[in-house]
């Protein structure tokens, strides 16, 4: 039964995973009937090949970048500047560029296979804006995010609803890690209304906006909503509708956040150094127990602790196990704090339904949080994400993001009542 007071805690609750859930649905699929993880509007659209010394078309690719090719057991991956549960990719890209030299003003998709911008619609005294930031005009960029949540829900099934909100997370965060590289800022937006977007970018029930980034000058300027509907087009080449993901997303899709003032991080990277760790950025798939730096661990800490670039605001609680950093008792820390003494890898490895990485890491985090809006608070745990990735990695340490925990014994261990929303594993 769905509580009344937070839908977006009953979704959540509804897709917690036990000992028993798992033994009784391990999520065993045909890899062979994986639905298509790259969209692609009809030919007849306008494209752009993306040319990456052009810097405004460099911007754009490495928000979503192919970075490695692999086959595992005869099935191939493309994988991306993104990490995506399961390399599942649910998430897209869309553009609304205006005012940029060189490009016409538009709506553009971001086809990431082809390494090409499609022009799906050209403004005139319309945009994006006024379903987002009404009274503005942005020269600039306007990004989206959306979901093709069946890539997902394919084989997580309910449980997808959390990946899609995290997935995206991560990828506004590898927007924000580009941004940075090409020394612009951006804005997060969260709420807005998406479910007008949903219908009006022709996403029927198949794809929904989870969220924005804002990059360029805001003008006090009216726009209109866009003039013409863009037509259907599916991103997956067959589909299976979820009643469950499609009510849950448009309950939590109205659920306004927490606000707060604007801040923008003080990143200071070695730019170089920051493009080959967006670029070499990698899940790491066996940790070897190896102990990592005080120094380093509170290097990743700061990049944590660094302002949030969004008014819409959603608290997440970091709890760290430590169980290998040198200079510090194993235990379990709220923050920096230490709550229990001890050596709890076994204990996070089986919380984690028994993945090795949650054991043999030097540090397993898990982030909480008491949300007034469910999208929001767990794309900002998948924002916050990223960064524990890319803080890792430009130190040379290995990272990895848990999608899969028993959720109330994890609460149980953390002696928490907020929700568990995400858990990441650090080390070498
Ligand atoms: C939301 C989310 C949940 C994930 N959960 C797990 C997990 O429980 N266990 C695991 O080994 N990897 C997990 N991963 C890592 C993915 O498997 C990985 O990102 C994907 O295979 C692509 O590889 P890459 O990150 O190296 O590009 C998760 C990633 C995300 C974004």
């Amino acid at each position: 039964m769905l509580q009344k007071n937070n839908l977006g805690k009953a979704y959540h609750d509804a897709t917690k995973h036990s000992y028993l859930s798992v033994q009784m649905n391990p999520n065993y699929v045909d890899a062979s009937t994986q639905p298509s993880t790259f969209k692609v509007y009809p030919k007849f659209y306008r494209r752009v090949q993306l040319n990456v010394n052009n810097p405004v078309h460099s911007f754009i690719w490495l928000t979503s970048a192919i970075t490695l090719e692999k086959v595992y057991k005869d099935v191939p991956y493309k994988l991306r500047v993104n990490p995506s549960a399961g390399a599942l990719y649910p998430t897209e890209v869309y553009v609304q560029v205006r005012g940029v030299h060189g490009m016409v003003d538009g709506v553009y998709h971001l086809e990431v296979e082809n390494n090409c911008l499609t022009l799906i619609y050209e403004l005139i005294d319309d945009g994006l804006e006024s379903y987002i930031i009404p009274t503005k005009c942005i020269s600039g960029f306007i990004f989206l995010i959306s979901c093709v949540y069946y890539r997902s829900s394919w084989k997580y099934q309910d449980r997808s609803l959390r990946y899609c909100f995290l997935d995206s997370g991560h990828h506004l965060g590898a927007i924000a890690a580009s941004a940075y590289l090409h020394s612009k800022d951006i804005q997060l937006i969260f709420d807005f209304d998406k479910l007008a977007l949903n219908t009006d970018l022709g996403f029927e029930n198949k794809e929904f906006i989870t969220a924005c980034a804002i990059s360029g000058k805001a003008q006090e300027k009216q726009t209109r909503r866009l003039r013409l509907k863009v037509p259907f087009v599916c991103a997956t080449d067959y589909f299976e509708a979820n009643q469950f993901i499609e009510t849950s997303y448009k309950a939590t899709a109205v659920q306004q956040s927490y606000q707060q003032q604007l801040k923008q991080p003080q990143l200071k990277f070695d730019r170089d150094k920051f493009y080959q760790t967006i670029f070499n950025r990698r899940s790491c798939r066996r940790f070897r127990k190896k102990c990592i730096s005080q120094e380093e661990y509170l290097y990743i800490w700061q990049q944590l602790e660094q302002p949030l670039p969004t008014e819409n605001y959603e608290e997440i609680e970091i709890y760290s196990v430590v169980h290998r950093v040198e200079g510090m008792s194993p235990g379990l820390y709220k923050g920096k704090h230490l709550l229990k003494a001890g050596d709890f890898s076994e204990q996070t490895g089986y919380l984690c339904i028994n993945q090795a990485i949650a054991r043999d890491c030097a540090v397993t985090l898990f982030f909480v949080s008491d949300y007034k809006s469910y999208q929001t608070a767990m794309q900002i745990a998948g924002f916050i994400g990223q960064r524990v990735y890319l803080g890792s990695n430009y130190m040379a340490i290995q990272c990895s993001a848990i999608g899969a925990y028993y959720d109330d014994e994890t609460q149980r261990f953390l002696e928490t009542t907020k929700d568990v929303l995400y858990a990441m594993a650090i080390g070498n």
